[in-house]
Parts: C-alpha cells; structure tokens; sequence
C-alpha cells in the first residue's frame, strides 16, 4: 500500500493525529460522510473505525486487496468497501459469537457494496487465511476483529503475514484487551519489520471514540522475515498464562453468573 498516502489521509482526517493522547480521545474524524453507516447496520464499531479502514483501503496499490477476519453484521466491511467501489475485498466470519449475524450481513453487502466487490467466507479464519482466496495478489490492508484470545489473536496476525504486500497496514481491533496487546507484542518482538505505528486506549468497551481500542501496525517485508518460524519462543507460556488460566477463569465466572441468575429466575 501507499503508506505515505495513508499516513496523509488520516491526519486530514484528524488534525490531532501526530498526538495519541488527542488521538484517543477524539469522537470523529472531519468528513463525516460514513456516520450513516453505524445508523443503518448495527456494529461493534465507532465511525473513527469506519474512516480509519477507508483510509486504508483508498491507499491500496494495484495488486492489492482489503481483508477482513470478523465481520459481525458488516459495519466496518462497508466502511472500508465505500472507499473505493473497485476495491477488491475478501472477508470471513464463521458466526461462533453471536446469533444471527450471517442472514443480517449478506443482506448488507447486497445493499451497501457493489455486486461482486466482496468476496465473503463462512469459515474459521485459519482456515480462510490458509486457503489464501485472494491470490495471486498480495494484502494491502488487513483487519483482524475475530476472536482475541491469545492464541486467536497471535495466529490471527502470523498467519497473514505470509500474505502480505511488502508495505502493509495490519488494523487491529479490542486492544484494550491484556492478550490481543500481548500477541501483537510477542509478533512485534519476533518481527523487526512489524512495526506498531498506533495504540490508542479507551476507558472502557463500547467507547464512542476507538470501541474497545486500536492497535496499528506498519508491516515492511524484510528478506529475513521467511526464515522466522512461528510461534516463536514465548508463545506457549503466554497462552497457558492468558487462555489456559485467565480465560478459562472469566468462562467459570461468567457460568457461575448464569447459573445464579436462572435459579433466582426459578425462584420468582
Ligand atoms: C467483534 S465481532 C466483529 C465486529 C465487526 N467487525 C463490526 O464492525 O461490527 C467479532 C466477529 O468475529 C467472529 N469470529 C470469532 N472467532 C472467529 C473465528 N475463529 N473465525 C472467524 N470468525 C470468527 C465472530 O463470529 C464475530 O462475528
């Protein structure tokens, strides 16, 4: 991609770019043209997300393709697609989090992208990632917004690096959360061509200004890089630290919860 050109738009975008606290706090970008969006389609996004992807996607080289990993209901696919009609999109979702989802995006994307310009997949994302539909072109922009568990979220980048353009942004969402930064950080370690270029924190989930934190990477092919086998030293203790024990403790907590709950609806 066109990093610089990238780069330009987003601080035309927000005058306050060069400075992640203003950054962080910002509530949208100056052309609110895509705040109609989150009106129409119900996302786990922010309209700052929405200009952030579009940004991407109108500095793609030829070549080059957008893709999304978690779609939901299509928000930020469309956020991104309406950037450039030509633009050539592939994305996956395999509906594991939440009910419903899959009826209500293929209705979004006959309605608000044009015919042919999304290519969507019904499938965990390793595997999408693996089977590589996009190629022989090469990911301009990708974002990960599937699951963020460590493992999820480590996999969810390494595996797309293969594919990447030689200048690349790589958009993360929920990276607020302790095991996304955790990947992304034991990646960037492994990766001195994996370069986090943005980090912005929000007090909490469903922040009006960056959901539930960004995370944006600048990706530049070094000839080094095929020679890295992932994971890479490191990996197994974060995962047994993250999923194996905090995860695990949140799913017995969040069970705990439910069972209360159900038994004092029993009861009333
Ligand atoms: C936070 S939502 C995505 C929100 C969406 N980007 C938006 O703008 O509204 C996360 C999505 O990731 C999907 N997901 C979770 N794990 C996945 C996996 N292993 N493979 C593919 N999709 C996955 C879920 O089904 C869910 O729809």
């Amino acid at each position: 991609m066109n990093f610089d050109a990238f780069l330009e738009r987003c601080r035309a975008q927000w005058p306050e770019f060069a400075d992640a606290r203003r950054l962080a706090r910002s509530t949208h970008p100056t052309d609110r043209s895509l705040s109609h969006i989150l009106a129409e389609i119900p996302g786990m996004a922010t309209e700052n997300k929405l200009r952030l992807l579009n940004c991407a996607v109108a500095s793609l080289e030829a070549g080059e393709v957008y893709v999304e990993v978690g779609c939901y209901k299509g928000a930020s696919l469309v956020g991104a697609a309406t950037a450039n009609p030509q633009a050539r999109i592939f994305a996956c979702d395999n509906f594991s989090q939440f009910d419903g989802a899959a009826d209500a995006l293929r209705r979004t994307l006959d309605a608000h992208t044009a015919p042919g310009q999304v290519t969507f997949h019904d499938m965990d994302f390793r595997a999408f990632l693996a089977a590589a539909p996009w190629r022989p072109a090469r990911i301009g922009a990708y974002f990960y917004d599937g699951g963020h568990s460590f493992h999820d979220q480590y996999d969810g980048v390494t595996l797309a690096i293969p594919h990447l353009a030689d200048d690349a942004v790589v958009i993360i969402d929920d990276t607020n959360k302790r095991a996304a930064r955790a990947a992304n950080n034991l990646v960037a370690r492994a990766l001195q061509s994996f370069k986090l270029i943005l980090d912005l924190r929000t007090p909490r989930n469903h922040s009006p200004t960056w959901w539930n934190g960004i995370q944006v990477f600048r990706y530049q092919r070094h000839p080094a890089d095929s020679a890295i086998k992932f994971p890479t030293r490191g990996f197994s203790i974060r995962k047994f630290v993250y999923d194996d024990i905090f995860l695990e403790m949140k799913h017995r907590r969040r069970a705990r919860r439910k069972i209360k709950k159900d038994r004092l609806h029993t009861n009333t």
